[in-house]
């Protein structure tokens, strides 16, 4: 891979021990993907943030590259492994958090900013259409390059952090517009009657898709809180973190409908709920908010669940960025749902935090969270909001 004397100055070691360790994981990136150069990314977002998932090798890691290194672009962080404030209300050993606020302050060092979402882009990390960035979650990668129309590629939790220490990441991939064309036709001719549903579609279309790029046509309407559902689920399932959905992802118009086609129908829809949902009827754990829930998701668990109260046998949590929550303080959305017993999760998720052996079921509205509970031994349910609510109130499924 070219590059510049500057560059090569920060591969040599010549501006810290930081700056060295990035060039070389950039550098040997490049090589193995056939990059010509470094470009520059405006902006960068680092996975790989939970204790539970970095054990002390990972912190390690971090506290080496913190004595030297800054980010140079802005840069976030995606959920760690607790709320930072209030991890002892979600059930969190005192030992693992002292370890997560280690990995939290050799981050703060560096200079990221603490946001620990995975929907940067509700919070003020929000790419321009065209933006080369490097982002590392892979729902928010999603979105960024198909919702938004930013380039960038599934960074590595390492190389995420070496693009934000050199303010550049190697020009490969779905930074080349050749690669972003897409290569195959998804015709929608199911229905959609609920959220959950989205989950259940970037099932089949990831499954039937796998490394190949959707062009999606059918769908007529939809919201931001539907296609990050569909985006978590769509890259969870298949492999690809790039869609195209005519007339509504911006660069839709820019390609023709390619020849291979697949087409989603209803029974498909059916079929993803009954390859997602396990047989239990009880349920001891509720989550919302994979992605991490917007405001407006808030206001809807805040409306439903007015009056109401959540079962003694359920824990129930609204995973969400601080500053969703925030908003959800001022606006009294807070306290209905912590009357009903609900608890927020901020800075943290049901795949990130450690809830291996806490609990046997979980009913959810994401495709991608009940993924992810299975690797934590939970039996899973996925519905629309109202079905989780239910379940919490009543501790069953039905
Ligand atoms: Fe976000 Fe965690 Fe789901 S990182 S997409 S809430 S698994």
């Amino acid at each position: 891979m070219f590059l510049t004397k500057d560059e090569e100055r920060m591969l040599n070691g010549e501006e810290g021990y930081a700056i060295k360790k990035s060039m070389e994981i950039l550098t040997a990136l490049g090589d193995i993907f056939g990059a010509e150069r470094l470009i520059e990314v405006e902006s960068v977002q680092v996975a790989g943030v939970s204790y539970h998932n970095l054990g002390d090798a990972g912190l390690e890691f971090l506290n080496e590259l913190a004595k030297d290194g800054k980010v140079k672009v802005l840069t976030t962080l995606n959920p760690a492994g607790m709320d930072l404030e209030n991890w002892q209300n979600l059930g969190i050993d005192p030992e693992f958090a002292k370890k997560q606020n280690m990995v939290i302050e050799a981050f703060n060092k560096m200079g990221i900013i603490v946001s620990c979402t995975c929907t940067p882009y509700l919070i003020g990390n929000l790419p321009r259409y065209g933006e080369h960035v490097a982002w590392s979650e892979s729902s928010a990668v999603t979105f960024a390059n198909s919702v938004i129309g930013a380039k960038t590629n599934r960074e590595g939790g390492p190389s995420a952090l070496a693009a934000a220490f050199i303010g550049k990441t190697p020009f490969y991939g779905l930074h080349l517009e050749e690669n972003r064309a897409p290569d195959i036709h998804v015709e929608l001719k199911a229905k959609l009657t609920k959220f959950s549903d989205w989950g259940a579609l970037g099932y089949c279309v990831g499954n039937q898709a796998q490394n190949k790029i959707p062009y999606i046509t059918g769908v007529t309407n939809t919201s931001i809180d539907e296609l990050k559902t569909f985006c978590a689920s769509m890259v969870t399932f298949g492999s690809k973190p790039l869609f195209y959905m005519k007339d509504i992802t911006p660069a839709s118009e820019k390609y023709k409908t390619p020849k291979e086609k697949i087409i989603v129908k209803d029974n498909d829809i059916k079929k993803a709920y009954a390859s997602i949902n396990d047989e239990t009827e009880y349920i001891d754990f509720v989550c919302i908010g994979c992605p991490h829930a917007s405001i407006k998701e808030i206001a809807q668990i805040a409306n439903l669940l007015n009056g109401r109260k959540i079962s003694s046998n359920t824990e129930f949590w609204v995973a969400t960025s601080r500053a969703a929550k925030q908003l959800s303080d001022k606006r009294g959305y807070t306290q209905i749902i912590e009357n009903a017993g609900v608890k927020f999760a901020c800075d943290t998720c049901m795949a990130v935090a450690p809830l291996k052996g806490r609990f046997r079921t979980v009913a959810t509205t994401s495709a991608k969270g009940c993924y992810y509970s299975r690797h934590n031994k939970m039996l899973t349910k996925m519905g629309s909001l109202e079905e989780c609510i239910n379940a919490g109130v009543s501790g069953k499924w039905s």
